[in-house]
């Protein structure tokens, strides 16, 4: 077993590590305040070609393995989750999906256009009725001969207002169920595709996140990914790939408030000596490192499962489900440790525990992955 990381990942680590210092910390208690979109950020972030991680050199990507994407959304969610998750959607769900099952002309038309930054995407799964429950799609997108017309609402969208491209899942065939499900691209702009108001929400409050209104919206055939009614196995295949996206978010948080907590510990004093040195501060954190680390495992190797072309929807599962845990457990925990300080804006960690949550609830809440992973398990 290796566990050493390249020359190349180290680097890509340390850019993404210099990134998140240089250009994500300064600011990021006023977006979260404002709710404002990092829109200068991202852009830089494309140019650091972190929006088009795993696309082939070819679409303008940057033609790299999962681990060194799982190193970047890592080192970006330390500082900000709002900006990883971005990243996130963006590589996992759009470039990802559509380089992997787009047509040849689905992928010269839009992918490039997606890896490169000059536009962003947003997969178009959640309907008000259809969270964890997917199968239950009521938006349709009804045949049409050469092109299909789009009805419904889509719900808590990440990158909503923000995206140009947006991979819509909808039902054809009603009578078919799941098997009758399409995944669709929509380009912004289409007549009858609005975007709603932006949910004001707990956490990651600098992502954008939209419900979209689809009012017999009109779009070609071509646009539909892969053969009639492979949309629902679509979003699957997809999600398992974006839940390792998640879950090396939910291990930065985990790892950022920890490291505060950490160096916090080390400059407070209380009973005449540094916080550290008290037992019950300093178990805390050697809990905290042990957990960490452990998710650090389960997210690398689930990594490391995709890219050796190992079945990844349990390790994935698995790394998502430990490593959102461990990040709402270790942020609490940095709260705690801070005291009074950590109550307030200025120290950090009461956004990250903000933040913490929605990585037990986007991308399949952590009860669908104990499905995921106990249908797995007891397969065989
Ligand atoms: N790969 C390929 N196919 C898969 C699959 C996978 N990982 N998982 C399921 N399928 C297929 C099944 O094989 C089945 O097809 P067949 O009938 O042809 O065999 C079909 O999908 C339906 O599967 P199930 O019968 O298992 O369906 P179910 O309703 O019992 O459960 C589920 C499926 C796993 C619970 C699924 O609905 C699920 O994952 N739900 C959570 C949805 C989710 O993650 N939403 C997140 C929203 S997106 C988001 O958050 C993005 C963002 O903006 C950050």
């Amino acid at each position: 077993m290796d566990f050493t990381l390249s020359e190349e990942q180290i680097m890509i680590q340390q850019a993404a590590r210099d990134f998140a210092q240089n250009e994500l910390l300064p600011g990021v208690i006023e977006r979260d305040d404002a709710q404002k979109f990092p829109a200068e950020q991202v852009k830089k972030m494309a140019e650091l070609g972190f929006l088009g991680m795993m696309v082939d050199l070819k679409y303008g990507g940057s033609g790299l393995d999962t681990i060194s994407y799982a190193l970047v959304m890592e080192e970006l969610s330390k500082i900000d989750a709002s900006a990883s998750v971005i990243v996130s959607v963006n590589n996992s769900l759009v470039c990802w999906g559509l380089e992997t099952y787009g047509s040849d002309a689905q992928k010269e038309k839009y992918l490039s256009r997606l890896s490169t930054g000059q536009c962003i995407g947003a997969f178009c799964l959640s309907e008000p009725e259809a969270g964890s429950d997917a199968t239950s799609q009521k938006t349709t997108a009804l045949d049409q001969g050469d092109h299909y017309v789009l009805n419904g609402t889509k719900n808590w969208i990440t990158n909503g207002n923000s995206a140009d491209i947006y991979l819509v899942i909808a039902q054809t065939h009603i009578s078919k169920g799941h098997k009758g499900i399409n995944a669709i691209i929509v380009e912004k702009g289409t007549p009858g595709f609005e975007v709603g108001p932006k949910e004001n929400k707990l956490g990651i409050r600098g992502s954008d996140t939209h419900s979209l209104i689809f009012n017999d919206v009109k779009v070609p055939k071509e646009n539909r990914i892969g053969e009639d009614g492979f949309g629902f196995k679509f979003a699957m295949k997809t999600l398992a790939g974006g839940r390792i996206g998640i879950a090396a978010q939910a291990l930065g948080i985990a790892a950022g408030a920890y490291e505060l907590a950490k160096k916090y510990s080390k400059e407070r004093k209380a009973f005449g000596t540094e916080i550290s040195n008290h037992q019950a501060i300093a178990f805390k954190l050697a809990d905290m490192h042990t957990q960490i680390e452990a998710a650090r495992h389960l997210v690398y190797k689930a990594a490391w499962d995709k890219d050796q072309g190992n079945d990844y929807d349990l390790s994935g599962a698995m790394a998502k489900l430990y490593a959102s845990q461990v990040a709402m457990d270790t942020a609490v925990e940095a709260v705690q440790i801070h005291g009074g300080n950590g109550f307030v804006k200025d120290y950090h960690v009461e956004r990250m525990m903000r933040d913490a949550k929605i990585t037990q609830i986007y991308e399949g809440t952590s009860e669908i992955q104990k499905i995921v992973i106990s249908r797995s398990i007891l397969r065989d």
